[in-house]
């Protein structure tokens, strides 16, 4: 996969080159490039922000080098990448927006700062690529840097040969609309706590059961709009007895 950033912050990104990120890049599954916003400005000042038509507080990135940069990280005359761009206004990322994301060939991400970006950079880009304005929660960041270090996180570990354990995508919290049961490792008592019995029993179908069990618990009383909006066919009858 090729990934680009643009940021006026690009010392953002040096966790990039850290853990399996770090490996998925030196070994080319993913192929990433930061850039500096301000390559794209021509004043001595490189301004990339100014005042909000309309007024209110803050200041607003002009569209002119987010239009140049657009421009040169995707040409015309190529495959346009996804646009993918942070801000608390976006649809809600989720573990399914990861994998939609993990498919693309081709991801541009664009941090924006201050109160955003001019509008029309995204309306004018939407004619010539798909863009999708992402949103990591209810609250506000100072910019879209964070949040992109957060979802090229999320999808980069579903890219393939990225994860060790491929099946441990298949087990994790979300996979499957519920949250993942709790886990243990030795030594079987710590502190006077006791591993649960069941999962040092060997009996693969109880441990199943149980896992799932606890699964439905946590879901139920962390997140119970994740079970809401479940659907009923994914209960088993005895998820329903539980
Ligand atoms: N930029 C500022 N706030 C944000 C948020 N909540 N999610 C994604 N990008 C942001």
């Amino acid at each position: 996969m090729r990934v680009d950033i643009v940021s006026i912050f690009p010392e953002y990104f040096a966790p990039l080159d850290l853990s399996l990120i770090g490996r998925a890049r030196a070994n080319g599954t993913l192929r990433l490039a930061v850039h500096d916003l301000r390559i794209w400005t021509h004043d001595v000042h490189r301004t990339v922000d100014d005042t909000p038509y309309g007024g209110g507080p803050g200041m607003v990135m002009r569209p002119e080098p987010w239009g140049e940069a657009l421009d040169a990280l995707a040409p015309a005359e190529v495959t346009a990448p996804r646009l993918v761009v942070p801000a608390p206004t976006g649809a809600p990322f989720t573990q399914a927006m990861a994998h939609e994301l993990a498919a693309e060939p081709h991801l541009l991400f664009a941090c924006g700062r201050y109160e955003g970006i001019d509008q029309r950079v995204l309306d004018h880009a939407a004619t010539r690529m798909p863009v999708t304005e992402v949103s990591l929660g209810d609250y506000v960041l100072f910019g879209g840097e964070v949040a992109v270090l957060v979802i090229l996180e999320a999808v980069t570990r579903l890219l393939p040969g990225v994860l060790g354990n491929a099946g441990s995508l298949a087990e994790e919290s979300h996979a499957h609309g519920l949250l993942e049961a709790p886990m243990y490792t030795k030594p079987a008592t710590w502190r006077g706590l006791e591993v649960p019995e069941v999962l040092r029993s060997g009996d693969h179908g109880r441990i199943a059961r149980w896992r799932r069990d606890e699964a439905l618990t946590r879901t139920a009383t962390r997140r119970p709009d994740m079970l809401a909006a479940m659907d009923p066919q994914r209960l088993d009858k005895r998820d329903v007895a539980a």
